[in-house]
């Protein structure tokens, strides 16, 4: 056999050709682009003031060019049988695969850009308040990852599954310590998920007990997505004015008390980065007219081992596993929600529920543990029923449950601690260049308004646009939306003082900027990417293929 010849696609080579591609030319024509030259843009081809609109990386298909080649095959050493001789005639291609043929060097640099054009978490400090994007340590993703969790199928019946049925039970157990309720359930895949499941259960609490109930209750400071859970669930909102100090008080919320109400829908942490500091005589107010109290519990972040819901008079909760717990939020990726349960309401709860069958001390011998099963129990009468195929999103539940054994409870009390000290020591450092709502200490979280600022003609998000071209993630701006011109910070604890600094110079560099060359504030990023992109069209008008 002719030692040099190559292996072939088929009876005839198939060369790829791209999608409507071209043979790349060497040449291009026109002036070539030099250096320096404002109207070349740089190597990427960005253009140096970031406001050329167009693509900034090509697409894999565009760097096309016949001939180049990834990957060499080595030399046949077994006999070259032609493929139609090997492969039934209607499985095999009639044209080429039009896949763009790229060197090897050029898709890993390609890949390489795309990967780096975005900002993310893993480059630097992304203080979006209300979204808690700390860092979430890599040996969690590796857990996740372990061919025994990542390959299960979810078919697979509860017997050949019972590590990952145990799991699922302890970490429920765990997130019952740290919230002091009676029961979790795993399944929402997100927090407004949660929030819809939380007002589901409500709903059969108070269809169980023949209540005439119609109304939720919500602050004014409330996240977006409650009060549309509250409607999801056939409830009407009704929204509760804040008190002067940003929390909400007794007075107004007796207010808009009434038999008709089913629950409140609290905050703690408030999106204002506040404690609502009544909470426990709005929890009596509300079971006075046999409401419930339903936490939305994103902002656990500033309580874990601090205080617990449950000793708020909270009777129902989610959490987002997707930011206090080790996912990061916002990703794209899929989240978690728990929701968590008073005794009262577990009946209610989601079907299935894990229930452990053996072994229910904690002091159990290895042999009792051997016995120990873990069962899928679907008889559940009063239960709301199925809220996701199988139950919920695993990956994120094994990060989680790998997070919370690796820090422990002095851990998480740490995490928490910090995440309050580095929101409070950041908010000292900028509180003599923005205004601040509600002067006094934070938790995780504070809100500044941009007010000052606006007076002299520059918006908050224009502020928040400018902190990109200086190498840092822009905040949350104009939430919550009682706070006029709001910027929401949420460091957490994760960032050092030294990068806690850094930001803080940066805002002041900004603000200096806003009193003396407010124009370059104004048309930021300069640098990125791209420039101020249509945000609206962006959102309503996907392209989403090529
Ligand atoms: C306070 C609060 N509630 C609810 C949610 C909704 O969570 P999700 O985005 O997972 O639906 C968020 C999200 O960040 C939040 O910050």
């Amino acid at each position: 056999m002719d030692k040099e010849k190559r292996p072939e696609t088929g009876g005839e080579r198939l060369s790829a050709k791209p999608v409507g591609g071209q043979p790349c030319n060497p040449q291009p024509p026109g002036p070539e682009p030099r250096i320096g030259d404002p109207a070349a843009g740089d190597s990427l081809g960005r253009h140096p003031t970031g406001t050329e609109p167009g693509i900034v990386e090509p697409l894999i298909f565009e760097l096309h060019c016949e001939g180049h080649n990834s990957f060499s095959p080595p030399l046949l050493d077994v006999p070259d049988v032609p493929v139609a001789d090997l492969i039934p005639a209607h499985l095999l291609r009639t044209k080429a695969s039009e896949l763009p043929e790229v060197s090897e060097p050029e898709v890993v640099r390609h890949f390489t850009r795309l990967s780096s054009l975005n900002y993310h978490v893993d480059k630097g400090m992304y203080p979006l308040g209300s979204c808690t994007m700390k860092y979430n340590p890599k040996v969690n993703e590796e857990v996740a990852a372990l061919p025994g969790f990542r390959d299960l199928h979810p078919l697979c019946p509860p017997d050949a599954a019972q590590g990952a049925l145990r799991l699922m039970y302890l970490l429920a157990d765990a997130l019952c310590r740290i919230t002091g309720m009676s029961e979790f359930c795993l399944h929402p895949a997100a927090g407004a998920h949660g929030e819809l499941t939380g007002m589901m259960v409500v709903a059969a609490y108070h269809r169980d007990k023949g209540n005439q109930k119609d109304t939720v209750l919500i602050p004014d400071s409330a996240h977006g997505t409650n009060p549309a859970s509250v409607n999801l669930a056939g409830y009407k909102v009704v929204e509760v004015k804040s008190g002067a100090n940003g929390c909400l008080n007794a007075a107004s919320l007796k207010e808009a008390l009434g038999d008709n109400v089913a629950a409140l829908m609290l905050t703690n942490p408030n999106t204002l980065g506040l404690f609502e500091e009544d909470v426990l005589r709005l929890a009596e107010i509300i079971h006075s007219v046999d409401g419930l109290m339903y936490l939305d519990g994103a902002n656990m972040n500033a309580l874990l081992g601090i205080a617990k819901p449950a000793d708020m008079g909270f009777d129902v909760m989610h959490l987002n596993l997707h930011k206090t717990f080790s996912t990061p939020h916002g990703g794209g990726g899929p989240g978690s929600g728990p929701l968590g349960v008073a005794e009262k309401l577990r009946a209610f709860l989601p079907v299935p529920r894990i229930r452990r069958e053996e072994g229910r001390t904690s002091k159990q011998t290895p042999k009792q543990k051997e016995k120990e099963r873990f069962a899928l129990d679907f008889n559940a009468p009063k239960s709301i029923g199925m809220i996701h195929s199988f139950y919920g999103n695993f990956a994120v539940m094994v990060k989680a449950y790998a997070y919370i054994l690796s820090l422990g409870g002095e851990g998480l009390e740490s995490v928490a601690r910090e995440s309050i000290l580095n929101a409070n020591y950041l908010k000292a450092l900028l509180a003599p260049y923005f205004d601040v709502p509600y002067d006094k200490p934070c938790m995780h979280e504070f809100v500044l308004s941009g007010k000052r600022q606006k007076a002299l003609g520059v918006r908050t998000l224009d502020i928040a646009k400018r902190l990109l071209d200086l190498g840092f993630h822009a905040p949350t701006v104009y939430f919550p939306l009682i706070v006029e011109e709001a910027l929401m910070i949420e460091p957490t604890e994760t960032e050092t003082k030294r990068e806690l600094d850094r930001f803080a110079c940066a805002m002041k560099a900004i603000v200096e900027e806003v009193e003396r060359t407010p124009d370059i504030v104004k048309q930021a990023p300069l640098t990125t990417p791209v420039g101020r992109l249509d945000e609206g069209k962006a959102a309503r008008d996907l392209r989403l293929k090529w």
